[in-house]
């Protein structure tokens, strides 16, 4: 053949793969609010940084007159591209080949993209948009799955893996998903589920949509599984790039630096503002986090999900950092078992990843409840206590309130490798409140006073008075420095700045058992 004829050959053949399964399925998908496997990777990353892997894999089946029935890419776009200028792996399913089911050699692909991944030390993202195994396949597919677990699982703790679901996602493949760290969801269109709606209606007699059953606002405010749902495809994949300011490339890299612009020693003043009087007043505690963090800007994790912790990335000084911060807005800040699991995955990405963290205290304790103690409050709380004791990152804690009982220990206290552990003057830090330690304490008294309230109540001034405050802490060196609110910002940069080559290992070992 002629090098013309071989380049026109080329030409035709690239041509057809690009076009997936054909114009009019991707007009369908338009229709539906949804973009193509190629048009999202042209969001995603960096413009003209694709390059394309595999495009002209086939599957291999014959069987259900499948051998007639053939496309270039065979329903995965899969390659490597920049985000920010940073490599990334991906790929991205193609509804409209097949639905975008997951056949053998669709799934070498992606088993392909994430060996590279791995060996590269560069992150993986999956835009998953699927019917899931392709049935004509049977257990090859199932097989093909199985792969890709085994990848994601190894490449867990190496790699930053980001899942963004764009579409059905039903069977074993929701899986894939959630073994990786992020997950982004779509309202309307991408749903999660281990049996859609039909199967649900047999066995349960349930009635609900798909929306319901498994949409992105379900995933990110109720099971967890998601943690962003956004309005629109682009807004989505937006969201992942910027989720790239804060992360490294792989585990043994430093997390990416910010701007460094807003100056170290900004004192605020705000803080006096937001922070009330009465010491059982609710306050924001994302008020307190955009008022310290670089610019104001915090980049929150799991936002919808378990409100009463906030988690998420700013930068600090330049520093990326995890924040993990009681939220007192909702349910007094308290712990809970969706808070626990919350809290708990998020420090260990950060100190897989080298993300030094930071934590806004302000705990009343653990919540209380036979639904708490039945669903393993115990089992569950354990999980962010041995995530921050495992925490070899740099960990500066700021006490701003309430620090009472074992969340006190939990919430990276100084006697579980806190580096740096400040008190605002408002902190309070004792076994438990002035109210349940009074009526444990002083039952009998109170019970036999004339006017048992005002015993009460001065039961209460008393304790407040004696434990009610940082200063007991600091006496020990439980607490490095009881600091003036306004400062926090500045001593928190120079916290960092100080344990900039922090190092600190744990005892050999295969692997610890965290209690999941
Ligand atoms: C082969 C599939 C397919 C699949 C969809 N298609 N799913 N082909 N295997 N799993 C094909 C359809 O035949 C159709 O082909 C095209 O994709 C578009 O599908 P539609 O049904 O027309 O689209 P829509 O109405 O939007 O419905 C999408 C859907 C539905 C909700 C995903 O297709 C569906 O329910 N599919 C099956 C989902 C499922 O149960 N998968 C198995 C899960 S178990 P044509 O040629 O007509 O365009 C699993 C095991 C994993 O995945 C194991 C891991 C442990």
């Amino acid at each position: 053949m002629t090098m013309k004829a071989a380049l026109e050959r080329l030409a035709a053949l690239r041509r057809e793969a690009s076009l997936g399964g054909g114009e009019a399925r991707l007009q369908a998908q338009h229709d539906r609010g949804k973009l193509g496997a190629r048009e999202r990777l042209n969001l995603l990353l960096d413009e003209g940084s694709f390059v394309e892997l595999d495009r002209f894999v086939t599957h291999r089946s014959t069987d259900f007159g499948l051998d007639s029935r053939k496309f270039l890419g065979d329903g995965v776009v899969t390659g490597y591209g920049t985000i920010r200028g940073r490599l990334v792996y991906v790929f991205s399913q193609d509804f409209t080949v097949f639905g975008g089911s997951l056949s053998e050699a669709h799934a070498e692909k992606i088993v392909k993209v994430q060996e590279m991944a791995l060996r590269n030390g560069a992150p993986l993202i999956g835009l998953n948009d699927s019917g899931g195994a392709r049935i004509q396949e049977g257990v090859v597919s199932l097989g093909g799955y199985a792969d890709i677990f085994l990848r994601n699982t190894l490449a867990s703790g190496v790699i930053p893996q980001i899942s963004v679901i764009l579409g059905p996602c039903a069977g074993g493949a929701v899986y894939s998903p959630a073994i990786t760290d992020f997950v982004y969801m779509v309202r309307g269109t991408s749903f999660m589920f281990v049996t859609g709606p039909g199967v649900v209606k047999t066995v349960t007699q349930e009635d609900i949509d798909m929306e319901g059953l498994g949409g992105a606002d379900v995933h990110a405010e109720t099971s967890g599984v998601a943690h962003f749902a956004h309005d629109s495809e682009a807004e989505c994949l937006a969201g992942v790039r910027a989720l790239f300011r804060f992360v490294p490339q792989n585990n043994s890299e430093r997390p990416p630096g910010g701007a460094d612009a807003d100056p170290h020693d900004r004192r605020s003043e705000k803080i006096l503002e937001l922070f009330p009087d009465k010491p059982n007043r609710p306050y924001d505690m994302l008020d307190v986090i955009h008022e310290v963090v670089d610019d104001g800007d915090f980049y929150e994790v799991h936002a919808g999900f378990a409100r009463n912790l906030v988690t998420g990335f700013a930068h600090l000084g330049g520093h990326a950092v995890g924040i993990v911060a009681n939220q007192p807005a909702v349910l007094a800040g308290v712990l809970d078992i969706d808070a626990s699991d919350k809290g708990a995955r998020f420090v260990r990405f950060c100190d897989a990843f080298n993300i030094p963290l930071v934590v806004f205290e302000d705990v009343p304790g653990f919540l209380p409840g036979v639904g708490q103690e039945h669903g393993g409050i115990i089992r569950h709380g354990a999980k962010l206590l041995y995530a921050f004791c495992e925490a070899t990152v740099p960990k500066v804690t700021v006490i701003t309130r309430k620090a009472y009982g074992g969340a006190y220990d939990v919430m990276n206290s100084k006697h579980i490798r806190g580096d740096i552990n400040l008190a605002w003057p408002t902190a309070e830090i004792a076994v438990m409140g002035p109210k349940g330690a009074v009526e444990v304490l002083f039952r009998k008294e109170i019970a036999a006073s004339e006017d048992p309230e005002a015993e009460a109540e001065a039961r209460r001034v008393e304790y407040r008075e004696k434990f009610a405050h940082p200063y007991i802490a600091a006496s020990r060196g439980y607490v490095d420095d009881v600091i003036d609110p306004r400062d926090t910002r500045p001593r928190l940069v120079s916290a960092l700045d100080m344990l900039v080559d922090k190092r600190d290992a744990n005892p050999p070992k295969k692997h610890g058992n965290i209690p999941l």
